[in-house]
């Protein structure tokens, strides 16, 4: 067994130092230097480097072996919800541990109560181990009573030591480990209270061991404030293989899961729940979800076409365009970059003739939706001007494109897909990139294909050759 140290770990920057000082070497950061017990081997080993999935010695092979075992060592097993899998690129991986970030309050313990049935009652019934630092027993139990379904294979344990519970989790050798929450866990070896700095890195550090080691997937929830300033989950991102993040537009009942990071599929996959009386459910077909707009036609409101991960999604974007009595006009972006934005209005202003130096500007993606592909380009420039020149937009238009320096409409990936979905979801007219067009005519929607942003303003602001087009 290897001899126990302490080192001094800062709480700002993470480096280490061997002894006790008020200022840390490192970042100069002061008092920030917190005691920390480790082992000698874990200092030299892979542990304080982080887990690692790939052993790091042996023979090299060539990358056909290492694919084919590698396709052979990841079995997946279903989270029971299929919004979940997508999300997780194909289900859980045996092995892997996934942080779940989200404010208080938003569902966490619901889904993952949800999950841990799902992955209980799949094929085999494999056990599952839910920690619950927050909640007594009785209180989840409630909850699983609420959610309904059969418990049988789900085990509860109360309790925040988190020796403790690695202690029955390898005896009881679950398919799934859910910690509920990194927050409320402990390790008695580490002198800090549950939630320091030192304490969250130490117990997400001994639970990747354990993943790693006895291949039980491990599934840890990470309370996130609004600014997602708390110390927590960001910290613990790179220590883990996968990072979902639980979001919510305020009001709304709908929730989405995005993936930050995945060591085992797409980043920036989204998955789309509906919390219901009776747990989350899922929604399969999330493209129409964030339209709620009024059908009478108004100035400053258009639908464009987005994806997520791999899907097209609608959404309505608003412009408000409003003479500024201030001597610095404002520009407010929400939901989308800023500096594009400032982009956008200079294309708006050299190419299409819209001066808005003495105006305030404020664009909107509704829903609380980021939107970080360029396609909001031309939506947002038209929504703008459109409300400059007080112009209602029709309700079943759609658009999408992104805009270049010299007024040019550029195409986006997936158009004709856009399109289709557009068009699914009974929208008559679609604004797009002249390069977008596809081959033959889609049934239902007509195709307003422009390459520069005069056109496109022309063909939607001046009814009557919109009409005649
Ligand atoms: P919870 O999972 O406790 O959130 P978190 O673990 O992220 O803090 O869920 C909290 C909210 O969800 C709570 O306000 C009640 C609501 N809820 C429902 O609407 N339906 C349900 O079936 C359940 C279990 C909770
Ligand atoms: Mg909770």
């Amino acid at each position: 067994m290897a001899r126990a140290q302490t080192i001094h770990v800062c709480d700002a920057c993470h480096g280490e130092t061997a002894k006790w000082q008020g200022q840390c070497p490192h970042c100069g950061e002061w008092n920030s230097l917190q005691a920390r017990v480790v082992s000698a081997a874990s200092r030299t080993g892979q542990a304080s480097r982080g887990p690692s999935l790939v052993p790091t010695t042996g023979a090299p092979a060539t990358l056909t072996d290492a694919m084919q075992a590698a396709a052979a060592e990841a079995p997946r097993r279903s989270a029971g919800m299929a919004e979940l899998d997508r999300v997780l690129g194909g289900g859980l991986v045996t092995g892997s541990v996934t942080l779940i970030g989200g404010e208080p309050g938003i569902g966490k313990s619901t889904l993952l109560l949800q999950v841990a049935q799902g992955v209980a009652q799949d094929v085999g019934r494999a056990q599952v181990l839910y920690a619950s630092g927050e909640e007594s027993a009785a209180q989840v139990a409630l909850r699983a009573r609420r959610l309904g379904g059969d418990y049988g294979h789900v085990q509860i344990i109360a309790q925040t030591d988190l020796d403790g519970i690695l202690a029955i989790a390898g005896s009881a050798k679950p398919a799934l480990l859910v910690v509920d929450s990194i927050q409320t866990m402990a390790l008695t070896a580490v002198p800090n209270a549950a939630g320091a700095v030192t304490q969250l890195r130490e117990c997400t550090a001994a639970l990747v061991r354990f993943a790693k080691e006895t291949g039980t997937a491990v599934l840890i929830v990470g309370h996130v404030t609004k600014d997602g300033a708390i110390a927590g989950p960001r910290m613990l991102e790179h220590l883990v293989d996968t990072v979902l993040y639980f979001e919510r537009d305020a009001g709304s009942r709908f929730r989405r899961v995005r993936a930050a990071k995945n060591r085992f599929g797409a980043a920036n996959e989204l998955g789309f729940f509906l919390m219901q009386e009776n747990g989350l459910r899922e929604v399969r077909n999330p493209a129409a979800i964030y339209l709620s707009r009024a059908q009478q036609p108004v100035a400053g409101s258009l639908v464009m076409v987005t994806r997520d991960g791999t899907r097209p999604l609608l959404v309505e974007v608003q412009g408000l365009v409003d003479p500024s009595r201030l001597g610095a006009p404002r520009r407010v972006a929400q939901g989308i970059d800023s500096g594009r934005l400032a982009m956008v209005l200079a294309v708006l202003h050299r190419h299409g003739g819209l001066g808005l130096q003495e105006h305030d500007v404020f664009a909107n993606v509704v829903g609380g939706l980021d939107i970080d592909e360029p396609a909001w380009d031309l939506p947002v420039a038209i929504a703008l001007a459109s409300s400059l020149r007080d112009v209602p937009l029709p309700p079943d238009l759609v658009a999408f494109g992104e805009l270049g320096l010299t007024g040019e409409v550029r195409p986006v990936p997936f158009g004709e897909e856009r399109i289709r979905e557009a068009a699914n979801l009974g929208f008559k007219r679609a604004l797009v990139p002249k390069a977008n067009l596809p081959q033959s005519p889609i049934p239902g929607i007509q195709l307003l294909g422009v390459d520069r942003i005069e056109t496109a303003l022309a063909r939607v602001l001046e009814p009557r050759r919109a009409a005649t087009s």
